[in-house]
């Protein structure tokens, strides 16, 4: 049975998403996400050079963010 994707919301920083994805963009073209790694960084902080992907910037601009599941 295949594992479901994960995508965890890390604190003060960006989205992780493990499992294999296919990330496009809004007109359905293909980022390159590369092959072997266990997990990509998705930018929920605006500040990357390099979106989607984070390219560490949040850290340097101070982003804020502690978001827990509701229970
Ligand atoms: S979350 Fe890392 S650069 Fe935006």
């Amino acid at each position: 049975m295949t594992q479901p994707i994960q995508i965890k919301v890390l604190d003060h920083g960006p989205l992780l998403v493990q499992g294999e994805v296919q990330l496009v963009d809004a007109d359905g073209k293909q980022f390159s996400v590369p092959e072997g790694k266990p997990a990509i960084a998705l930018c929920r902080c605006g500040l990357s050079k390099n979106r989607p992907f984070c390219d560490g910037a949040h850290k340097a601009g101070g982003f804020e963010a502690a978001d827990r599941a509701p229970n």
